[in-house]
């Protein structure tokens, strides 16, 4: 990491440290949440950021640092993921060391916070929202599909479960025994297309949304023999 009191950082120069910094902590995070991850979601962004005339290197910038503090913490227990705090945490320092302006590293970080909804925190600027989007989209479609087994096969569970395999379990129940596909559609990703902030994420999320459940229904015949 770059030393404290630099000078201004030129914005290509930044964003070339910040790729470095990001590829960096996500050595050893799991597959699902690689740096693939980042490089997707950076891609939707900015794809996104086009569209909904947000700052694009603002958002460039969250969404390289957006999960950088993936990894530090449990998934479960009393306060199991805070990763988004962990990441401005880290972020912080490093916007700072390498010489951004002030007032574009709060922006940033903002972004950053405001990537996951917890203790009421929305997406407060078009930024945001586009950072916000373009993370959730990567949970849909094909690329959710790969990402859920990649979680799953990681966490010692199969392809395909039944509705009575989690009927009663409350749908806050994170436990990994609980964890499917099937379970994951059900209760969080087939509204995800709903909860989105830009209409271009909702535009792209109404596709995936479709794709996944074709997915789904084709996996449903063929689990049964019947496809
Ligand atoms: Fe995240
Ligand atoms: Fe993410």
């Amino acid at each position: 990491m770059p030393h404290a009191s630099v000078s201004a950082v030129s914005r290509d120069e930044a964003l070339r440290l910040a790729r470095e910094f990001a590829t960096a902590r996500h050595a050893d995070t799991p597959p699902c949440h690689d740096f693939s991850h980042v490089e997707r979601v950076l891609a939707l962004a900015e794809r996104l950021a086009a569209e909904e005339g947000a700052d694009l290197f603002v958002v460039r910038m969250a969404a390289l640092l957006h999960d950088i503090g993936r990894g530090l913490e449990p998934r479960v227990g009393p306060d199991p993921d805070r990763h988004e705090e962990l990441s401005v945490e880290l972020a912080r320092p490093f916007l700072e060391a390498i010489g951004l302006e002030p007032a574009l590293t709060e922006r940033v970080l903002r972004a950053v916070l405001e990537h996951r909804h917890r203790r009421g925190r929305e997406p407060s600027s078009p930024e945001a929202a586009c950072l916000y989007d373009a993370d959730k989209l990567d949970s849909l479609g094909a690329v959710g599909v790969a990402r859920a087994y990649l979680w799953l096969g990681e966490h010692g569970r199969s392809v395909h479960y039944p509705p009575e395999s989690w009927a009663g379990v409350d749908p806050s129940n994170n436990a990994t025994e609980h964890d499917s596909l099937q379970r994951e559609w059900e209760i969080k990703l087939s509204g995800l297309k709903d909860r989105l902030y830009t209409a271009s994420g909702r535009a792209i999320a109404a596709e995936r949304h479709e794709r996944m459940r074709r997915f789904l229904d084709e996996l449903e015949l063929e689990a049964r023999g019947e496809a």
